[in-house]
């Protein structure tokens, strides 16, 4: 160990009580790549004496070998632990690090600055408490800068220090300082940012790291660790929210014993606290608060425990338990911020994994009602959110959840949304307020339902969801399949794209987003017609799965029948019965499945027909087959 404390070996037990008891604070640092995070913080590692003997030794090889900063230590290489890393010169995943001082322990998310890994900024940034964002005093403020900035007003993050750096490469020009906080200033006003500090300093010669620096006489603020180490967090502030604890599990060892298990995100409990489950409403008493070291008079935010109830109410996993008196509210629809961290954009109407706290829900983006500028600050009109888009979409789930608005409580308001297909994140979110159109409108009951309407009618409603390329033969199969099933008395109707998309769908052309929204509207529609009683055909290239299986799962199960139209690309491209794919090639069709749009293959379809092997009829009289044996035509057999 280099010159850490010499508590450590003659007083182990103080020196570990002396950083029990220092605050703690927990700080992210931003900005564009290149602007010098690594090395400030490979510097306050060192500064702060946090670095061990032989970690120096092996950085002055690197530095030697690595020669990025002739014969000085080259602190990023510290930080940039990655060998790929060094290789590119940036960093690229998030990483914390611990150090103290004498007067405070501090937790750093180091978050890279490429434009991709805005995800990493917001991991980071969910529980800090202070931002560093880095600029080089030779750039100024770049998009990059612009956007960070915007995402720590959405994040609330409190304290900013606004660190100009390698000022040793501008002269330590007070003119060049100048200038950029004029300029951020300007931008952070709009933002509604307050609390920022700059400090000019140079994280690679040490200036204004600890000591003032003697090259910047002008400068009379504070050191960038001497704000770290005075700098005010405000640890109460989650325990005076109300009190609010996500079900993480239900925890039943025995028949006498049931308790709800998880962490308190903010406020304070007590035995005898009435309580109310969300987002069921029932209300009962906290009997207990038991963890493993006891029963405790009183739990606040952070801690970990096991709730025991004075009723028997029904709770699970995802529900959220809040104090009666100010619980949080319920809904399925809300205003939202969203911020879009995938390469394939954000489609309105696809279905996506919600998760907030412990819940777990479906949900879908019904508008984007405008895009941010992160430049301008101007609101855009956007029908999609490409990678690092930041949006106010209004979302609707699949159930109600509880939450709270995300500047009250960003535990219980933030949230992620997860690719249901790839299990990727795609996105961060932060929830503003329940949408009220939603809570006005109820679902009526109806005495004449689906099963009454199918019954006269001798069928049991279904949807064959014909899929497959341009031309692979949908519409050809399907007509025919109908022709049989009325032959037998079936009740039946067929939407076919090419007619849908002369009239409900007229206002959509072929892009990703347009294909998403046609689908969803065709399930919709073939739901409503199954709950009509009849057999719903549906031919449509509908290609991507992600719909499909919004289709399959807006109806009860065995209800959707998927039906593979599999024509290769290139026996459907030599038919090519309409010339569209002749155009296509040529260049006049632009977004053509098969060419330059995607077609994903159904992978368990019910039915697969391979249309090189049988003729149009033969394949129609195999989905009749298949009817039959699911006894979709209750008379026929
Ligand atoms: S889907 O992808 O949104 O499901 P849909 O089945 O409604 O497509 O429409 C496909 C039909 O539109 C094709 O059979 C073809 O006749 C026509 N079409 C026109 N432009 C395109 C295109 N870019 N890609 C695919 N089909 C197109």
């Amino acid at each position: 160990m280099a010159h850490q404390s010499d508590l450590i070996a003659t007083d182990i037990e103080q020196y570990l009580q002396q950083h029990e008891n220092k605050s703690l604070l927990r700080f992210i640092t931003c900005g564009s790549v290149d602007d010098g995070k690594s090395t400030l913080i490979g510097r306050l590692l060192f500064e702060s004496k946090m670095l061990f003997e032989d970690q120096l030794a092996a950085l002055e090889a690197d530095s030697k070998k690595w020669g990025t900063q002739g014969e000085d230590i080259d602190f990023a290489l510290l930080v940039d632990g990655l060998a790929a890393e060094r290789e590119q010169g940036i960093t690229i995943d998030v990483a914390y690090r611990f150090f103290s001082t004498d007067k405070r322990k501090f937790i750093v998310a180091d978050t890279p600055g490429h434009e991709q890994y805005t995800r990493n900024m917001v991991t980071g940034a969910s529980t800090a408490d202070a931002a560093i964002l880095m600029v080089d005093a030779r750039k100024g403020i770049l998009t990059q800068t612009r956007r960070h900035s915007y995402l720590m007003s959405l994040l609330g993050i409190r304290q900013i220090v606004v660190a100009i750096n390698k000022m040793d490469l501008v002269d330590y020009s007070e003119q060049r300082f100048n200038e950029i906080v004029e300029e951020y200033g300007q931008f952070a006003e709009q933002l509604g940012l307050s609390n920022i500090t700059y400090i000019p300093m140079s994280a690679f010669k040490g200036d204004n790291i600890v000591e003032p620096s003697p090259r910047m006489t002008w400068y009379h603020g504070t050191t960038l660790m001497g704000f770290l180490e005075t700098v005010e967090v405000d640890d109460t502030r989650m325990q005076r929210a109300p009190f609010r604890l996500p079900v993480q599990w239900v925890n039943r060892p025995n028949l006498d014993f049931r308790g709800f298990s998880g962490s308190i995100t903010s406020g304070v409990i007590k035995p005898g606290d009435r309580i109310r489950v969300q987002p069921s409403g029932k209300e009962s008493t906290v009997e207990r608060i038991v963890t493993y070291s006891g029963d405790l008079e009183q739990a606040v935010a952070g801690q970990s425990v096991t709730l025991t109830l004075a009723d028997e109410i029904d709770i699970s996993r995802g529900d959220v338990i809040s104090i009666a008196e100010a619980p949080a509210e319920t809904a399925d629809q809300f205003e939202s911020t969203l911020v879009w961290m995938h390469d394939d954009a954000l489609l309105p109407g696809r279905p996506y994994l919600l998760k907030i706290g412990t819940q777990t829900v479906t949900a879908s983006v019904t508008d984007i009602k405008y895009q941010v500028n992160v430049n301008t600050l101007e609101h855009t009109a956007a029908k999609q959110l490409e990678l690092n888009g930041i949006g106010v979409c209004n979302l609707s789930l699949d159930r109600a959840i509880a939450f709270d608005d995300y500047q009250t409580n960003k535990d219980t308001g933030g949230f992620i949304l997860i690719d249901r297909l790839s299990n990727t994140t795609v996105a961060a979110g932060m929830l503003h307020f329940a949408l009220r159109r939603s809570q006005n409108i109820h679902m009526q009951h109806v005495d004449v339902n689906k099963e009454a309407r199918a019954l006269t009618k001798g069928q049991q409603p279904s949807v064959l969801w014909f899929t497959g390329l341009s031309g692979a033969g949908k519409s050809t199969i399907a007509n025919l399949v109908e022709k049989k099933l009325h032959a037998l008395g079936g009740h039946t109707y067929l939407l076919d794209g090419d007619n849908v998309r002369h009239g409900l769908n007229k206002d959509l052309g072929f892009t990703d987003a347009d294909r998403v929204e046609n689908i969803r509207r065709v399930a919709e529609v073939s739901k409503l017609m199954v709950d009509a009683g009849l057999i719903v055909l549906t031919a449509f290239i509908s290609p991507f799965r992600a719909e499909r299986r919004m289709a399959r799962e807006s109806l009860a199960e065995g209800e959707f029948i998927e039906v593979f139209v599999d024509t290769p690309l290139n026996v459907a491209e030599e038919r090519d019965v309409k010339g569209l794919y002749k155009k296509a090639r040529r260049g006049e069709l632009k977004n053509f499945t098969g060419i330059d749009s995607a077609y994903e293959q159904p992978e368990a379809a019910e039915i697969h027909l391979d249309t090189t092997r049988l003729s149009a009829d033969e394949a129609a009289d195999a989905v009749i087959q298949l009817l039959k044996e699911k006894g979709v035509l209750l008379g026929a057999n």
